[in-house]
């Protein structure tokens, strides 16, 4: 949704079953064959994991002396393209409405936006955020056949429908909901260029009305319990997804971010409601509740808190049941990081991106059995949530979300696990966690280091608004910043020192506050964020469409993705995006010969709304045909050499 709807930023979701029908049964028992002998090892890196940092200390890359950064910097601009370094080429790949694993005219994308809510379902849906490279089933060495698993964070409905949202109908809710959640596609690079494999039997669409699992301590609690599901155990779909990640035992993990914007709320929302930022009236953007009833908390109150999670999804098996997995809390989740202790437990970083909101992790109780998924079903389910603290000596400490513990308790309004999770936020108010500037992406390097992106934060320092502190050190932050820590010992451990990574800002600017400290080329507003194998830190930024080319912001130019050398801290500037977009989103080939970014939101407006009579206004990426519209979509990276992308 346009940023402006959410006061945070942006925001949006589907099912298919007529993609499941593609997969024929033999193609179905040689999968289940080649997941089998791919998750015989502990770690097998089914999912081409490069940032488990319990597996990559001591990496051979890290400490060498070749320099990580050999491209030539690109300028920032303003052009209404991908502008890559020279020697480089960029492919678009996967754009909303392009069909996920179904070929034939009838599932064609319809540049007038005429397909509807059924085609809707077996296309990409919109607006691509978090992306993951999962190798091949039946080809797991190969760098030129995989998935992709992506999120579709939200629809703008302005672009969505032929005559945007003038007239508005249950169809046009069902169109709205099935360009959400995340889509599984199967790629191949042929003659040098990248396609989708259709059909394909693991192309999968999951959306705002997929049926989703419930599990952990929330898992049919009263407060999850609704009139269409008195279980509490089945919520339909996944919404907003924004931010992603992966298991080393080969899952996704998709985060439901901005959920709340979805929901009408009542005229007097309670505290509960309110801490949640469920507000009065009618959603701002968003009006699916007009024609889908669970979406008016004013008659289904508990269905706010069935949204919020972190959902993990098996893309090796397309008839699978995503599952909202609650013992990783409740939050505006950014995304999901995993690494691994020692002893192979899972240890998962998550950032919750709102104003003065929190940084958690959560300790599996178990260690990571082989076998893949299955065998790892219910390793989310039981372990030890934790809030930040960062200390003003450049210590921190992990303090845990426990019942019974400290405050948490009946007295202060906690009846059991399950009340604390579903009220994740007034556990960590409780718990005295730091609250921090919008925690984005987070990302381990090779030496351990666990980074996170705090996008911005204007309201910092401001009247009756937390102060700057020391994590959190300007007033008026509207550069943003990244911080990072290293455990004590190991990634489950409760102690941990950190410092600042980058102050982000731009050396021209007149408001000191806003200039920073970057070595290189100057960015503000650091988003996604992803290590790719040799250890380079690439930092995607996300400046809003109505602040960018203004104020602060005024000399960078469009979003942009830039490399770091977590060594010596340089920046250097990798690519620009097209007008009104965001980048984010990162992933490789195994190989590395291939980088896979998201570009979203093309052509979002400065007022942050799209122009559903003049849909081209800002931004005819990436079509640029007379009839266009401004679709996000996958961008396949390449050196046009061959060689590794970076070097
Ligand atoms: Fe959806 Fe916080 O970015
Ligand atoms: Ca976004
Ligand atoms: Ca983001
Ligand atoms: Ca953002």
């Amino acid at each position: 949704m346009p940023k402006d709807f959410s006061t945070m930023e942006d925001s949006n979701r589907s099912s298919n079953r007529s993609i499941h029908d593609v997969s024929s049964p033999a193609r179905r028992t040689v999968l289940r064959g080649g997941l089998g002998a791919l998750t015989g090892g502990l770690l097998a890196p089914l999912a081409g994991v490069t940032a488990l940092g319990g597996s990559l200390a001591g990496c051979a890359t890290a400490g060498g002396g070749a320099p990580l950064l050999g491209f030539k910097s690109v300028p920032a601009g303003t052009a209404d393209a991908v502008v890559v370094p020279e020697g480089y080429v960029a492919q678009t790949l996967a754009a909303w409405g392009e069909p996920a694993g179904l070929s034939g005219e009838e599932h064609a994308f319809r540049f007038d936006a005429g397909n509807t809510a059924a085609q809707q379902e077996t296309q990409l849906g919109m607006h691509h955020d978090g992306i993951h490279w999962f190798r091949h089933p039946l080809t797991p060495d190969s760098s030129s056949a995989g998935l992709l698993v992506m999120n579709h964070e939200y629809a703008d409905d302005g672009l969505l429908h032929t005559d945007g949202m003038k007239t508005w109908n249950a169809q046009k809710v069902r169109k709205s909901q099935a360009a959400h959640g995340v889509s599984v596609i199967e790629v191949e690079q042929k003659n040098g260029r990248w396609e989708i494999v259709s059909p394909s039997p693991w192309a999968r669409r999951i959306t705002a009305y997929t049926p989703v699992a419930v599990s952990g301590p929330a898992a049919g609690h009263a407060l999850m319990r609704t009139a269409a599901d008195a279980s509490g155990r089945r919520v339909l779909g996944t919404l907003n997804n924004c931010a992603s990640g992966i298991t080393p035992w080969g899952t996704y993990l998709t985060c439901e971010e901005n959920f709340i914007f979805y929901f009408k709320g009542p005229d007097e929302p309670d505290a509960h409601q309110r801490r949640w930022g469920l507000r009065k009236g009618d959603p701002v953007g968003y009006r699916w509740h007009e024609h889908d009833e669970r979406f008016d908390a004013t008659k289904h109150p508990n269905e706010i808190n069935r949204f919020g999670w972190v959902v993990e999804i098996d893309p090796y098996d397309a008839s699978s049941t995503p599952v909202k997995r609650t013992a990783l809390g409740r939050a505006a989740h950014e995304g999901a990081t995993v690494a691994v202790t020692k002893d192979k437990r899972a240890v998962v970083y998550m950032g919750e991106d709102a104003r003065f909101e929190y940084i958690y992790k959560f300790v599996s109780r178990d260690a990571i059995r082989p076998g893949g998924a299955k065998a790892n079903a219910e390793l989310l389910d039981h372990g030890t949530l934790y809030v930040a603290r960062f200390e003003p000596d450049g210590k921190g400490r992990w303090i845990p979300l426990v019942h019974g513990q400290g405050p948490l308790t009946a007295a202060s309004g906690f009846g059991d696990q399950g009340e604390v999770v579903v009220k994740t936020r007034q556990a960590s108010d409780l718990l005295g966690g730091t609250k921090m500037d919008r925690p984005e992406w987070i990302d381990i390097d090779t030496q351990g280091w666990v980074y996170c992106t705090l996008t911005n934060n204007s309201n910092r320092g401001g009247a009756n608004m937390p102060a700057a502190d020391a994590a959190n050190p300007r007033a008026s932050n509207t550069m943003g910043h990244i911080i990072r820590w290293k455990e004590a010992d190991d990634f489950d451990g409760l102690a941990f020192e950190w410092n600042h990574f980058v102050l982000a800002g731009d050396p021209a600017n007149e408001r000191a506050e806003a200039r920073g400290n970057v070595k290189g080329d100057a960015f503000g507003c650091p988003d996604g964020l992803w290590t790719d194998a040799r250890g380079v830190l690439w930092i995607q930024t996300d400046m809003s469409t109505s602040a960018m080319g203004k104020g602060d912001l005024a000399r960078l130019g469009n979003n942009a993705m830039l490399a770091a050398d977590p060594r010596t801290g340089e920046v250097r500037r990798f690519l620009v995006g097209p007008v009104g977009c965001e980048i984010t989103g990162a992933t490789a080939s195994p190989d590395g010969r291939t980088m896979f970014i998201n570009i979203q939101h093309p052509g979002e407006s400065p007022s942050e709304r799209s122009d559903p009579d003049n849909p081209r206004r800002f931004s005819n990426w990436p079509d640029r045909r007379a009839d266009g519209r401004p679709r996000s979509a996958t961008v396949a990276i390449r050196k046009a050499d061959g060689g590794v992308v970076g070097t």
